[in-house]
């Protein structure tokens, strides 16, 4: 302090270096005084004559109200009005005019500057241009009330796109008494890319399909349109799991975009004989449980996935398996092995296998609720990540 008072020796240069400082500002810089009549400007700084395009001649000796006019709204001038009864500081947003009639928005803060006796002499106030923030914020609402429109629109278009998804799924499951089927199917966005479809092909004949489309939202909605189609086509024509998946194949190759494909497993019961043909195409293998024996048979029969490669290069195959009373079938899409902890571990196939024999004797729609809430309860969340389906069947007589 003791040095810059060395280096300003006279009142006069200071004030001079002070207004200099104000003058570099591009903020209006303004001081009233509040002893005077009508409160006039005493000072105004040279930020103030570009902003407003009024000279210090123009303005000094009048109240700074002259800046307001036609479309000012009240509600921040009677904030001013407020704040200088009480001596108190504060910031408004409000409607100016230039000289020459230009509006522009005014971020004006006032400050008091008291007296020792705390008697509030002089007010400085401090004008800043913010028509273009004004502007960008009004464009920016504008534009989220756009979004949010847009965002409804396509909402409500997916709610649409999963209604009509649920159409390749089956309405109602085959139930007699030799046989009762189960499903859960549950996609992570409003449409997703698993399915899963159980169709008679003959008098106690039943195909038993649960496919995986790669990715989720629209494009695997409409593949899984797509693969349901050909599927269904293949499979009433034929009894052979292989042969199906195969059609199915021979249709989509060469149609699916770039890097998409399919995993499917494909099923057919045969409840006269009790027989199961399956064809595991790059989809996880099926389980078999037998409670009697607390048996779970892995129905494996390792073919490539579907819709990647030409029908002359890949050869689905078959297997079988026979089936008891009693046997339950459970066929799903990865989801409930693709589970971490909160220590980020994933769930070990043979913990959920332990989980299947030790429920075995659950009926099949209960088995399949508890297979949901031990993924969701290793997870510690309240959905899967991914399109949560299962399809199960249960050998009653
Ligand atoms: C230091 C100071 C600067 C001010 N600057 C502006 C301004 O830039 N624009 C404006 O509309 N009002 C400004 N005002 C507010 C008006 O001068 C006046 O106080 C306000 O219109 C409310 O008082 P009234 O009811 O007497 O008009 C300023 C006030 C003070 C004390």
């Amino acid at each position: 302090m003791g040095k810059s008072a060395k280096e300003i020796d006279s009142f006069k240069e200071f004030e001079d270096l002070l207004i200099k400082a104000t003058n570099t500002a591009n903020e209006g810089i303004t001081i009233s005084s509040m002893d005077q009549p009508d409160r006039p400007l005493v000072f105004v700084n040279e930020g103030f004559e570009r902003l407003t395009g009024y000279s210090k001649k123009d303005v000094i000796g009048k109240n700074c109200r002259f800046l307001q006019g036609k479309d000012t709204d009240q509600a921040p001038v009677e904030a001013i009005r407020h704040a200088i009864k009480k001596g108190e500081r504060t910031t408004v947003e409000l409607l100016n005019y230039k000289k020459d009639g230009t509006p522009f928005w005014n971020r004006l803060s006032i400050t008091p500057l008291k007296d020792k006796k705390g008697v509030t002499t002089h007010y400085v106030g401090v004008q800043s241009d913010i028509t273009e923030l004004r502007e960008t914020q009004k464009n920016l609402k504008a534009a989220n009330k756009d979004l949010a429109l847009f965002q409804e629109r396509i909402n409500f278009e997916l709610e649409e796109a999963r209604r009509v998804q649920n159409f390749i799924l089956p309405a109602t499951l085959p139930e007699n008494e030799t046989l009762k089927f189960a499903s859960v199917f549950e996609p992570m966005d409003q449409i997703g890319g698993d399915f899963y479809d159980i169709i008679e092909i003959e008098k106690g004949v039943y195909g038993i399909l649960i496919a995986d489309v790669t990715g989720h939202g629209i494009q695997a909605a409409l593949l899984t349109f797509m693969t349901s189609f050909a599927f269904k086509n293949a499979a009433i024509q034929t009894s052979s799991s292989s042969k199906v998946v195969a059609a199915t194949n021979k249709k989509l190759y060469n149609k699916m975009p770039r890097g998409s494909f399919i995993t499917m497993f494909y099923a057919v019961y045969d409840s006269n004989t009790k027989k199961l043909t399956f064809t595991q195409a790059g989809h996880p293998e099926g389980y078999v449980l037998r409670p009697a024996t607390r048996q779970l048979f892995p129905l494996i029969s390792e073919s490539p996935l579907v819709g990647a490669f030409s029908s002359d290069s890949v050869n689905y195959k078959e297997s079988e398996i026979q089936l008891e009373i009693g046997d339950k079938l459970i066929l799903y899409t990865d989801a409930i092995l693709e589970v971490w902890n909160s220590e980020d571990i994933m769930l070990d196939k043979e913990d959920f296998i332990t989980f299947l024999i030790n429920n075995s004797h659950s009926p099949i729609d209960d088995l399949l609720g508890k297979i949901k809430s031990f993924g969701l309860k290793y997870s510690g969340q309240e959905t899967f990540k991914d399109d949560f389906t299962m399809v199960g069947l249960e050998i009653l007589g």
